[in-house]
């Protein structure tokens, strides 16, 4: 079976309060967006590279086209709605076993060692894998006025990539009833009653979500540069 990346990038990025939607905010002078994408083209394993964009972005130019790597305008209005999108215009030129490695755009520090290590590690697992992180703060839960510690133990930080064959991704997304519940890929795939394998991240792969994020984004990225 072949390894293709998904990558879901037709949000608008609200909480940045930017100009642009901030998959396309530099980074070290390149659209974050490039960055993501230059990290799967990194990556001998990776067959092919998908981005999903909005119909109408304005921005995609400025993005320059590769061999290697597809561009399809059939974002919608939410994540997941983006990725089901995208792994419908897929359909026909990928096996049902095939791997389907879904990455945020927001997330450009991702690179091919991270990428080797989770295909590695997730090997044939049936329900798939992710990179994730162990939590090591201390954890409050505050609801209605009470506050109480939540043990640390076994509590992770997802990230992405997420790896699935595309039959399992498929299935498991379009058996989520509740969108809202679901704010990552495993998520669907744990509904289904499966385990994804947890494999451990990097903090250089953190989501890019606040202006201040991208200070940190271009200090790991910087640390890579030959
Ligand atoms: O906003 P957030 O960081 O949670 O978005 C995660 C990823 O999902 C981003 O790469 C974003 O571009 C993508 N997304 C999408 N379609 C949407 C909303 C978000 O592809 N409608």
């Amino acid at each position: 079976p072949r390894y293709v990346a998904l990558i879901p990038a037709a949000g608008v990025g609200a909480r940045m309060a930017a100009g642009s939607p901030k998959q396309y905010l530099p980074i070290l002078g390149k659209p974050m967006l490039r960055h993501t994408i230059d990290a799967f083209l990194s990556s001998p394993l990776i067959a092919h590279t998908y981005v999903v964009v909005s119909a109408d972005d304005p921005f995609i130019d400025t993005i320059v086209p590769e061999a290697g790597v597809t561009v399809l305008g059939c974002g919608g209005a939410t994540r997941m709605e983006s990725i089901r999108n995208g792994l419908r215009a897929l359909h026909g030129g990928i096996a049902p076993d095939d791997w389907v490695l879904v990455h945020d755009a927001a997330r450009p520090g991702l690179d091919a060692e991270l990428i080797a290590r989770l295909i590695v590690e997730t090997g044939e697992h049936p329900a798939g894998g992710l990179l994730a992180l162990p939590v090591v703060d201390t954890v409050k839960r505050h609801v209605a006025g009470e506050v109480a510690t939540v043990s640390r133990d076994g509590l992770w930080l997802a990230q992405t990539p997420q790896m699935f064959r595309y039959q399992l991704l498929t299935r498991a997304l379009d058996a989520a009833t509740d969108p809202s519940a679901i704010t990552d890929d495993a998520s669907a795939v744990e509904a289904l009653g499966l385990a994804p394998k947890l494999v451990e991240g990097h903090p250089r792969n953190l989501k890019v979500t606040l202006p201040a994020d991208i200070r940190i984004a271009e200090m790991y990225l910087a640390a890579h540069q030959p």
